[in-house]
């Protein structure tokens, strides 16, 4: 434990993205189902699919805590083709540190239907993995009844 915190101490900025590796202590898998969810009109996952993601990450953190979370906040690491990767959180006051894990948690649950619709995918499609999906409120039907 104290090696880690030294660890981190010891990273330069430059060095930042090496605060995100896979298996993370801070850092959250996220897992999605371009293909199952959307079928003939699935998006190819690219470079400006993942700043969106970032850029909803940092919009999901400033939600949560008020402080002004950047797209470079938010760091990817081990990204597979189909898709997966890992990401962290940074501080907007020292990009050294990582934000802990449950405040990560608390930001995407608070924010997830708006992350899940800027992908048009769900919580099934969408996966953030070790953060069970809130037991949203079912949508109202769109014409009332009657
Ligand atoms: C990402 O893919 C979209 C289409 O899904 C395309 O319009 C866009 O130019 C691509 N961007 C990059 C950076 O490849
Ligand atoms: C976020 O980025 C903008 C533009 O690069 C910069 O002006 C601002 O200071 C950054 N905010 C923080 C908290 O780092």
């Amino acid at each position: 434990m104290e090696d880690v915190v030294f660890l981190l101490l010891c990273v330069s900025s430059a060095a930042a993205a090496q605060l995100c590796a896979p298996d993370a202590s801070n850092g959250y898998k996220v897992r999605l189902s371009i293909l199952t969810a959307l079928g003939d009109e699935a998006y190819v996952w690219n470079d400006s699919e993942m700043f969106l993601f970032r850029a909803a990450l940092a919009f999901a953190m400033r939600t949560a805590d008020g402080q002004n979370y950047n797209v470079s906040n938010v760091l990817v690491c081990d990204e597979t083709p189909r898709v997966s990767f890992w990401f962290v959180v940074t501080s907007p006051l020292n990009p050294t540190l990582l934000v802990e894990r449950r405040q990560v948690e608390e930001a995407v649950r608070k924010s997830r239907n708006r992350i899940n619709s800027a992908f048009m995918l769900t919580d099934n499609t969408l996966e953030f993995l070790g953060i069970p999906p809130t037991l949203a409120a079912p949508v109202p039907p769109s014409s009332p009844p009657g």
